[in-house]
């Protein structure tokens, strides 16, 4: 495994890298002013309503939402992984990606994926001579070609099966122990991990086996022993049977999510090959975007009781703001008792398909849920109702598809659009659409709207005072603002799309990517710039006002008010006079 990427690399090749260039030896463009425009690569449309703006270095379309940086692009067109499409855009400037030696020596993951490896090896010899082991996996209905497409084997009893087949050396036990295959004994030495289990390797995206699940023979506890996180091994990220799925189909078109290995090995074994399984843990939106760069539509099929129910209503809040149109998703609830692996045995491939029939999409189930809470035949619920499903809706990225849900919800309710979004949505964790200066409202809405600004026009920090009273406001969403201030002044002349790429793996990534919705109005710098100061003005006032609160309300609590404290009360009154 090459070393990591150094950062400085990176950053320097995104804000090198011409996006129209990128996106244009694989689109038609076609110049419009400034702006180049073609029909949306990302869902079926006739007018052009993809933009590609080369001032911002960003694309958005109109029509279906799509939008990023040219590194995002290449990362859901080709469906490349971030070094995949880092390697990609350093092909096409005729540049080798350095590695970072250094930090490949403090994570070294080659001797372990090599450990893992030879372990699966080991494992699956060890099937063939475990007759106990085959009786298992046949009971429940396991072709030998169905076993050795997922490469199953087996980890015999004792506790040095596996140190057995290795040398008996500390550097080699180090290897295992980074590995997660053997644990260390308490008296001193090493045990094996895996032992009497049935052995599942899972798979990364390349096909490297990464860890195991190992299931116990019959009844047991516990019934299944996962390897431990380890610098390979990622829970939230791996999703098991991909590898295989996009081995045995060409092109996938949807994805079905199930909740166990044997669900995923029996299914293709009925020749349903498009399953895959979450390791036990709950869908995150790392799983989300693997899925939909694998597939355009995602059926999560969930056990019909009160965990199922929990785990799926998880699923779809984690999956709202993943809704870009054109993606799908759909749940299926199964009958108590049932998994996908006893349906299949049970009634065939059919039977499951048959019960797909009845699967619910994202809306229709998120309708269902909100109008379960909330009787619609009263005004009150009626608000109440609509009260609930804003915000969610608010989740899902701007384009067709959240349109959609708002025309529904705007029939359930029986309310005009128009109304309804009067109801606001206090919650909303994004504000979406550019705001005009001078009807900002809340303070957090006005550090979002000098974020706005500044994400989209980073040029505007260049040449604009920026107050040495901001650094002191104390108000939510701040030290985001100080820290892209901070980025613009070390590296004038950073585009939009750098400036959001340092922010790649970071939580405030997709609340800055919504910010960054190429706004083709054409508003002049110096415009912005003013609108920009007076932002900053209004931060600094509400964090006074905001302070100015706090130790109104202090002094007149019994533990009263520090010298200091009333220092800078009669400070902040007097600022309080000059600007109300
Ligand atoms: P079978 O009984 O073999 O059919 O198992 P299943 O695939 O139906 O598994 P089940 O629905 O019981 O659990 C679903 C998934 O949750 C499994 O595939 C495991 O990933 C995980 N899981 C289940 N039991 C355990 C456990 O005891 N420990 C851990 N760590 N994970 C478990
Ligand atoms: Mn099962």
């Amino acid at each position: 495994m090459p070393g990591r990427i150094p950062k400085e690399f990176i950053d320097d090749l995104i804000d090198r890298a011409d996006i129209v260039e990128v996106i244009g030896s694989r689109v038609q463009l076609k110049k419009a002013g400034r702006e180049y425009k073609s029909p949306c690569p990302f869902h079926n449309e006739k007018t052009p309503s993809f933009t590609v703006s080369p001032g911002k270095g960003f694309y958005h379309c109109f029509g279906c939402g799509a939008h990023g940086t040219a590194l995002g692009f290449l990362m859901d067109y080709e469906r490349l992984e971030f070094p995949e499409a880092i390697e990609e855009l350093a092909h096409m400037m005729g540049l080798t990606v350095p590695r970072d030696e250094q930090a490949e020596r403090q994570a070294p993951t080659a001797p372990i994926l090599d450990a893992l490896n030879k372990a699966a090896q080991i494992y699956q010899r060890a099937l063939k001579t475990h007759q106990p082991a085959i009786d298992y996996l046949k009971s429940r209905g396991l072709s030998g070609a169905n076993s050795k497409a997922f490469g199953i084997g087996y980890a015999p009893g004792g506790w040095d099966f596996l140190l057995k087949q290795f040398p008996n050396n500390e550097n080699t036990h180090d290897q295992l122990l980074g590995a997660g295959l053997i644990a260390k004994r308490d008296s001193g030495g090493y045990y094996d991990r895996f032992r009497e289990r049935i052995i599942f390797p899972i798979r990364d995206s390349r096909g490297r086996v990464v860890a195991f699940g190992g299931r116990i023979i019959g009844d047991g506890e516990p019934k299944y022993l996962n390897s431990p996180e380890t610098a390979v091994f990622h829970k939230g990220r791996e999703l098991y049977g991909l590898y295989e799925a996009r081995k045995s189909l060409r092109n996938i078109e949807s994805l079905l999510v199930v909740e166990g290995y044997m669900d995923v090995v029996s299914l293709a074994g009925h020749g349903i090959h498009n399953a895959v399984a979450t390791l036990g843990t709950a869908t995150t939106a790392d799983h989300l975007k693997r899925l939909f760069r694998a597939a355009r539509e995602v059926t999560f099929c969930f056990d019909g009781d009160r965990a199922g129910r929990d785990a799926a209503w998880r699923a779809l809040r984690t999956a709202l703001p993943e809704m870009r149109d054109g993606r799908q998703i759909s749940f299926l609830f199964l009958d108590e008792g049932e998994d996908p692996d006893t349906m299949v045995r049970q009634h065939g491939a059919k039977g499951l398909q048959d019960a797909l029939l009845n699967k619910v999409t994202l809306s229709e189930y998120l309708f269902r849920e909100v109008g379960e809470q909330n009787d619609i035949s009263s005004i009150d619920g009626r608000a109440a109702f609509a009260e609930m499903a804003r915000p969610l809706i608010d989740l899902a990225p701007e384009g067709v598809f959240r349109e959609l849900l708002t025309d529904e919800l705007a029939r359930i309710v029986g309310l005009s659009r128009d109304k309804l979004t009067v109801l606001d949505t206090r919650q909303a964790p994004v504000q979406r659409r550019p705001q005009k200066a001078g009807r900002v409202a809340s303070r957090s809405t006005l550090v979002r709207h000098a974020i706005e600004i500044i994400i989209n026009n980073p040029e505007t920090v260049a040449n604009i005072a920026i107050p040495e009273a901001l650094h002191e406001a104390d108000l939510k969403g701040l030290p985001l603002l100080l820290e892209l201030i901070d980025i613009i002044n070390n590296k004038p002349g950073i585009l939009p799309s750098g400036l959001l790429e340092r922010f790649r793996n970071k939580p405030e990534f997709p609340h800055l990517e919504a910010l960054l919705i190429a706004d083709s109005t054409i508003i002049e710098v110096t415009q912005k710039e003013a609108q920009l100061s007076d932002c900053f003005q209004r931060i600094i006032a509400s964090g006074r006002k905001q302070r100015f609160a706090e130790l109104v309300s202090k002094a007149g609590s019994p533990e009263g008010l520090s010298q200091d404290e009333r220092e800078e009360f009669k400070n902040l009154s007097m600022l309080q006079q000059n600007t109300d």
